[in-house]
């Protein structure tokens, strides 16, 4: 689905930059990534699906509970499609799309509990196929403004309080979900967006939902989108994913993405937005790969600098404990007399000293 001529150029970031953050370097420096905010429903997994081509969690109510850390990578040739998943110690590989949707809800079952409850702890998914394109993208809970039953009464908060630690650091790329059918100016995730990323140079918007935008208002719609009501750096985008009829009457992935593009295409008020690339997931995940690579072409230098600085701290640290143990045998005695001498020393001043102040 996904036909990239940057395939070449854009991989070695994207995998870098994956290979950092899976030795936990994340602990210590912040690594450039994308973080999808939306309200509630907004349609943040519905477009993470229609990106990656396979069936996540998704419904009303709080389906994603944990950070989901998706990692998308083209295949050139050879295996046909395959999955790791992986979170608090566990690791599991699969080859069958159809598990995803199941593994993933044990993963949060396990951290978060079977019930409405949320984690921090992120959960690790990548997928190996022919038709995704290069991207790795964190999914995050969806805000929620009432709690449900079994909920603690502050989960909004601590919904947006997880959010926050994301969206906050500037190497993260901010892509906010907002249904075309709701009043943009009036959503949470993006006055979060605005709070942290006030000239919007990091913040990329996309308008789902377009087939139930209210008859009347397709004009706002399409000035939003033209960046001309919330004007942001990044820009807007909108794309049409399916709907729970669609998911009922079994429309693939694949043929959602073609009705995708007959929707824009005969749509009278969106179609001009095709030539503009500015609609379609298509164009949405282009856009991302290529926003995504350009960040960590700009972060890297202050990564390494990062890393310098701390690996200067350290060694610094380390420099007070000498020159630690000899690693030849022939030297060990020595070093472990001059320990013992040394120590013997000190308890013999540390008694004088007693003696000393027992005096006093
Ligand atoms: P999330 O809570 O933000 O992850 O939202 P979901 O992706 O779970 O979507 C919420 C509901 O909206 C689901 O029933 C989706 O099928 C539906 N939905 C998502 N995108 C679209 C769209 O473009 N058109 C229509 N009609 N429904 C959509
Ligand atoms: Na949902
Ligand atoms: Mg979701």
């Amino acid at each position: 689905v996904f036909h990239s001529h940057l395939d070449e150029k854009v991989r070695p970031y994207i995998d870098l930059v994956d290979s950092l953050r899976q030795i936990g370097i994340e602990r210590d420096v912040a690594l450039p990534t994308i973080a999808v905010i939306g309200d509630q429903s907004s349609g943040k997994s519905s477009v993470l699906e229609a990106l990656s081509g396979v069936a996540l969690p998704r419904g009303s109510g709080i389906v994603t509970r944990c950070p989901l850390v998706l990692k998308l990578k083209r295949l050139k040739g050879g295996v046909q499609w395959k999955a790791i998943i992986s979170y608090k110690g566990q690791l599991i590989s699969f080859d069958d799309p159809r598990l995803v949707e199941s593994h993933i809800r044990e993963a949060q079952n396990r951290l978060a509990g079977t019930d409405v409850g949320i984690c921090e702890d992120p959960i690790s998914l990548e997928i190996s196929s022919h038709d995704v394109c290069d991207l790795t993208l964190i999914d995050l809970p969806g805000i929620a403004r009432v709690p449900v039953k079994g909920q603690p009464d502050d989960i909004g908060d601590q919904i947006k309080r997880l959010i926050m630690a994301f969206v906050k650091k500037t190497e993260t790329i901010i892509l906010v979900v907002v249904p075309c059918n709701v009043d943009i100016a009036t959503t949470e995730a993006l006055r979060m967006a605005q709070e942290v990323d006030p000239e919007g140079k990091r913040t990329l918007a996309v308008l789902t939902k377009p087939d139930l935008v209210d008859k009347g208002t397709e004009r706002n719609v399409l000035d939003i989108v033209e960046n001309k009501v919330i004007p942001l750096s990044k820009g807007y985008l909108i794309v049409k994913c399916r709907g729970q009829k669609d998911i009922d009457d079994k429309i693939s992935l694949s043929e959602a993405t073609w009705r995708e593009r007959e929707f824009f295409r005969t749509n009278k008020y969106f179609s001009s937005l095709l030539n503009q690339d500015k609609a379609t997931t298509h164009c949405l995940a282009n856009k991302l790969t290529h926003d995504l690579v350009n960040h960590i072409k700009i972060s890297l230098p202050i990564i390494s600098e990062e890393v310098n600085k701390l690996l200067w701290d350290t060694r610094k640290a380390l420099g007070q404990f000498e020159k630690g143990p000899p690693l030849e045998l022939y030297e060990m005695k020595n070093y472990l007399m001059d320990i013992l001498v040394e120590f013997n020393n000190k308890i013999d001043r540390l008694c004088e000293g007693e003696v000393f102040n027992g005096e006093n």
